[in-house]
């Protein structure tokens, strides 16, 4: 599968058949995040690999409660929770953020769950970003220090069946030519 056949046909993968994912594959979806693009190179990811049942239904518990991906978290043999370390990316040396963007980890974050699930989804594995959760909760159960947070959450997993692809905006009406806003 090549990389623009995956990103278009990378799907939220809500419905998960509990079947083990071997090692050597949950490694290959680790290391494309792993090789992701950072603020020089600074690599303020951090992944927590959680296959404890307990664990999971706890995580589950911090969705909030209308979130589709509730079962998810609990079904999929693993979620893989994505952490970062505070004021790294997009910081000068001395402390100070270099842009007006201040902290850059949600960016960087971003980057590597991006190649994360692409690289899963080209494995035959399913994954969806989840992000509506109770952070500070999250936090608590998984032990995360200060200086650190959690950003997202993934459950991986084969998935129980195909998602539908909801639509996306024409290309005409997000890319511009020149100037903001001239078509
Ligand atoms: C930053 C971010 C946060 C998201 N949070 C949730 C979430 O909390 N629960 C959920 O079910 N899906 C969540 N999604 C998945 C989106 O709903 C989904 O990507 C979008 O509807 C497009 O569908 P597709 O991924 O199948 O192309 C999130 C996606 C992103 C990028």
């Amino acid at each position: 599968m090549d990389v623009p056949e995956a990103i278009k046909a990378r799907r939220s993968i809500r419905r998960y058949k509990t079947d083990p994912i071997d090692d050597k594959i949950l490694e290959q979806v680790l290391e494309a995040a792993r090789w992701s693009p950072s603020w020089a190179n600074t690599q303020c990811w951090r992944f927590i690999i959680v296959r404890n049942n307990d664990v999971k239904n706890e995580l589950a518990g911090t969705l909030t409660p209308t979130n589709p991906s509730i079962n998810a978290i609990k079904a999929a043999p693993i979620v893989i929770v994505a952490c970062a370390v505070l004021r790294k990316a997009g910081f000068y040396r001395e402390g100070g953020p270099s842009t007006v963007l201040g902290d850059w980890f949600m960016f960087d974050v971003g980057l590597a769950m991006g190649n994360l699930t692409l690289a899963a989804h080209a494995l035959g594995l399913g994954t969806v970003h989840v992000g509506n959760f109770d952070h500070k909760k999250a936090e608590s159960i998984l032990g995360v220090p200060e200086g650190f947070c959690v950003v997202e959450m993934t459950p991986l997993g084969y998935p129980d069946g195909e998602a539908k692809a909801p639509p996306r905006k024409e290309l005409a009406e997000i890319v511009f030519n020149e100037k903001f806003g001239v078509q």
